[in-house]
């Protein structure tokens, strides 16, 4: 690829590419260190026990709940559940109706996991919506844990657990 005549600009060319390579080793390091919190959520809702998963954040945290919003029009989860999770192709996330229950490591696992990897999991279904269908899993397209307690703080933002009539522990 080199050409003679732009070898007089390699060395301005190798001082780019080592300033380029130090940010790919300084995060390289971070996701040693960090490795447990940045595993994928599909890995995350694999290899927890059930019920260790907890959300770091709270609803009372404005900033946390718009981003989590932001993260669920991102990922698609809109199509199926409406931009305000009034429901839609897929239930709504906002009645009193939860299908499985509504603490955080059983919505952590239903949308890494989808339907049939939480019920392989030995969840089961409490409650019925109006559609009743496979919710497909998410855990690959949230892209971080932080990410999917973002959004489920949302959720919980536009459907308090304590005001819920089938509210889990
Ligand atoms: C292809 C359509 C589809 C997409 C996309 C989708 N879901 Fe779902 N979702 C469903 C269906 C269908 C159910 C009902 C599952 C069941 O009954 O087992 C469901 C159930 C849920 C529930 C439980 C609702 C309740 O009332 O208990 C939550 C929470 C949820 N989805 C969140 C999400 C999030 C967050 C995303 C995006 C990351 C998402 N969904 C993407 C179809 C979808």
């Amino acid at each position: 690829m080199v050409s003679p005549y732009v070898i007089s600009g390699l060395a301005p060319f190798a001082l780019a590419a080592s300033l380029l390579a130090f940010p790919a080793l300084a995060a390289d390091q971070e996701t040693t260190e960090e490795s447990a919190s940045t595993s994928s959520p599909m890995e995350t809702a694999k290899s927890a026990e059930k019920g260790a998963l907890k959300n770091p954040y709270s609803t009372d945290d404005a900033k946390v709940v718009e981003e989590g919003h932001e993260i669920y029009m991102a990922a698609g989860c809109n199509g199926c559940h409406g931009g305000t999770g009034g429901g839609g192709m897929g239930p709504p996330l906002s009645n009193p109706v939860w299908v499985y229950g509504n603490d955080g490591d059983i919505l952590f696992r239903l949308i890494a996991l989808g339907t049939t990897g939480l019920q392989e999991q030995g969840y089961t279904r409490k409650g019925s919506e109006n559609v009743v269908g496979p919710m497909p899993p998410h855990g690959n397209i949230v892209k971080s844990n932080d990410d999917m307690w973002k959004i489920i703080a949302w959720i919980w933002s536009i459907n308090p657990p304590d005001k819920s009539a089938s509210a889990a522990q």
